[in-house]
């Protein structure tokens, strides 16, 4: 079977397109379906790309490194919605346009005020941003492009400011309030006294912008398979912060400080993976569809992000207790790489970040919101880039395995009270 795929891909003189068509010709033989769409290319797109046999991702032909080392939030914001990186004056407009939308309709704030503290912060923002729809009477017309841009940025203005009102329990919260970038106001949200030391928000902002889009990821395939349908931004939007939501995807930055908690410290790490992988269970913050090397923002993220925490020159405090989950995380790598390099498997970004996230004294159920805050670049870029193609509604088959068709059995007296009610 494989030399006839060989001899029927003999024309395709690309080889790492040749690979992948290989690859999905075989699982439709061997399985007749693509389990979790792996390899099967469902849209065209321009706003980022992955190589993940070399380690390479890009925003707008930009390696994600760069844009981390060198650029704002509001330069990402800028390069990914509109395709450049802004100039200057661009992006204090756009910085400005941020800041003016920033504050959420009194009508929802207060809403989210009184939104019970056990709903966990990733269904409150879904929520939320579905609230905001009420303040968009026009929003089922999706193709006016020059309408579309403006929401999308209402949207990741408002974005922080919903976690903002939650999580303090304040309608009003940071009206009024001047900041130096937007990345400043999202550290605000979640600890006022590091948004005014440069050192933390210039490494928040690199975490923000390190998460900022992901191709064809279960979230933004999300906003992609509701903008299909043309529903409206609030929608889609929200439909991604609740595939986010899930261990599998963005909520593994939550279930990795946890498990590194559980572990305790790096003397029982060894056990723990060892118990683990023998009862066949997923180590969070570990693997990726895509990557068969290590992720580059993950790489970024341990060599330069938390060195600038939990490095020897650091000029950022920290307490014993991160320290040794420090130490704990760094113990799980090793063995990981040892264990499981053969199904090249490495941290992925989740695995390092809860580390910063929690030095900065956020809980760890608003991590995932943070993941949120630096994606909804991406998944606003998309809807917009979505509702200027030629749509075709996502409507993929399945494979049926239920039971074949049968008929309602009537008895006598059944049938005849179903005639009389007839007559
Ligand atoms: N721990 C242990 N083994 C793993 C892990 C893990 N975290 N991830 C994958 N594997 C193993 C699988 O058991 C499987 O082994 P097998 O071939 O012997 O059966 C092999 O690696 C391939 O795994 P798949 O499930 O086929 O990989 P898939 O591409 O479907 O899943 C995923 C990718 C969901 C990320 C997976 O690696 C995982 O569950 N990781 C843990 C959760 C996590 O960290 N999610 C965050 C992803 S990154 C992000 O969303 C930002």
């Amino acid at each position: 079977m494989k030399t006839r795929v060989d001899e029927l891909l003999s024309d395709v003189k690309d080889p790492e397109l040749k690979e992948k068509y290989r690859y999905l010709i075989l699982t439709l033989l061997e399985k007749g379906y693509f389990p979790g769409l792996e390899g099967v290319p469902v849209i065209k797109s321009g706003i980022s790309h992955i190589d993940g046999e070399n380690g390479l991702l890009t925003y707008r032909g930009y390696p994600v490194q760069e844009l981390a080392e060198y650029c704002t939030y509001e330069d990402i914001c800028y390069l990914l919605i509109y395709g450049d990186l802004p100039l200057l004056k661009e992006r204090v407009q756009l910085r400005n346009e941020l800041f003016t939308k920033k504050d959420l309709p009194a009508s929802v704030s207060k809403v989210i005020v009184e939104m019970d503290d056990n709903l966990h912060p990733m269904y409150m923002l879904s929520s939320s941003v579905l609230l905001l729809q009420a303040e968009d009477q026009e929003c089922a017309c999706v193709n006016d492009y020059m309408l579309n841009y403006r929401r999308g940025l209402n949207l990741i203005a408002k974005l922080p400011s919903i976690l903002g009102v939650f999580r303090n329990k304040d309608a009003d919260f940071a009206a009024g309030k001047e900041f130096d970038s937007f990345a400043q106001y999202c550290l605000y949200v979640f600890n006022p006294e590091l948004a005014f030391d440069k050192n933390w928000v210039n490494v928040f902002e690199k975490i923000l912008i390190l998460h900022a889009d992901h191709t064809m990821n279960n979230s933004t395939f999300s906003v992609r398979a509701v903008a299909s349908s043309l529903a409206s931004i609030y929608a889609s939007i929200a439909s991604a912060i609740n595939s986010l939501s899930g261990p599998l995807h963005g909520g593994a930055n939550e279930r990795a400080i946890k498990m590194f908690e559980e572990i305790g410290s790096p003397d029982n790490v060894e056990s723990y993976i060892e118990e683990k992988l023998a009862r066949k269970e997923r180590i969070m913050g570990i693997g990726h569809r895509i990557y068969k090397t290590y992720d580059p923002r993950s790489l970024y993220m341990k060599n330069k992000i938390l060195p600038m925490v939990f490095g020897e020159d650091s000029i950022i405090e920290v307490d014993e207790e991160m320290v040794n989950l420090y130490e704990i995380a760094r113990k799980i790598e090793q063995v990981v790489l040892e264990k499981l390099s053969g199904k090249k498997l490495y941290p992925n970004v989740d695995f390092w970040s809860g580390l910063i996230l929690k030095a900065i004294g956020i809980e760890p159920e608003y991590f995932t919101t943070i993941f949120a805050l630096g994606r909804i670049l991406g998944w606003v870029s998309h809807w917009i880039e979505h509702m200027k193609i030629r749509n075709k509604i996502f409507r993929p088959e399945q494979l049926y395995n239920g039971i074949g068709t049968r008929h309602i059995i009537l008895d006598a007296e059944e049938e005849s009270a179903t005639t009389n009610n007839g007559i």
